[in-house]
């Protein structure tokens, strides 16, 4: 039976996806890279300095470590000015009152986001309150794929890993989540996200009768 819904932030509750990539565009654009929507699929889900070194690589640009990490930085200042700006009219259609309706079906929600700025944007966004545990990119070693930040906002939540469902836009996400061997929905289209249980367009078009018929996974001894 699943116990607990984990959601990731960018591209599930709010179109901040869209700002990581306009801030990853502009950055691409200084440096000469081209890049487009297909190729931020990759950087989603990852951490800021594996996303540089995803950029890099499709530039076939070489770059000094700390090089790397100022320009990751310059980009994350544009991402914050972008961030800065937003209200809560911004959150995705459906998803307050989806967060209000698997509480009132008892259902522990958790936020398990790779990036350092989930505080900030889920106080701006005034949706705090909505999560029972809150798992971002500071707390972690490794970001997505990696289980770990799945695992250990179902630590944080007290339950156990096959009582989780998550809920991913990225493909990294969805590869973490079932590696840490939770259900998956994936939140896009089947072509971007072929390894989630289920897709849906839009993470408010998820119907909480469906949490009784997604397959739960094969109990795992506990890491
Ligand atoms: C993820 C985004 O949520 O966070 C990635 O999908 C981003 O695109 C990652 O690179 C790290 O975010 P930040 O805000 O710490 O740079
Ligand atoms: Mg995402």
């Amino acid at each position: 039976m699943i116990k607990a819904c984990i959601f990731d932030l960018d591209g599930v509750i709010v179109d901040t996806a869209r700002y990581h990539f306009l801030a990853w565009k502009r950055l691409a654009a200084e440096l000469g890279i081209p890049f487009t929507e297909a190729d931020n699929e990759r950087l989603k889900g990852v951490s800021r300095l594996r996303s540089m070194e995803i950029l890099l690589e499709l530039g076939h640009i070489t770059m000094a470590r700390d090089e790397q990490e100022r320009l990751a930085n310059k980009k994350n200042g544009w991402f914050v000015e972008y961030v800065e700006r937003m209200t809560p009219a911004e959150i995705f259609p459906g998803v307050p009152a989806l967060l209000q309706d698997l509480r009132r079906r008892g259902q522990l929600i958790g936020l398990a986001s790779s990036s350092k700025n989930a505080p900030r944007v889920i106080e701006l966004l005034g949706l705090a309150q909505a999560f029972d545990a809150i798992v971002d990119g500071t707390m972690i070693v490794h970001t997505k794929p990696d289980p770990e930040i799945f695992l250990l906002a179902a630590r944080t939540l007290n339950v156990a890993p096959h009582q989780c469902v998550v809920f991913e836009d990225a493909e990294a996400g969805v590869e973490s989540a079932l590696a840490a061997g939770m259900a998956c929905i994936g939140i896009g289209s089947k072509e971007q996200l072929p390894l989630a249980d289920r897709v849906l367009p839009a993470t408010g078009a998820f119907d909480p009768a469906m949490l009784a018929t997604l397959d739960v996974r094969q109990p795992r001894a506990t890491p």
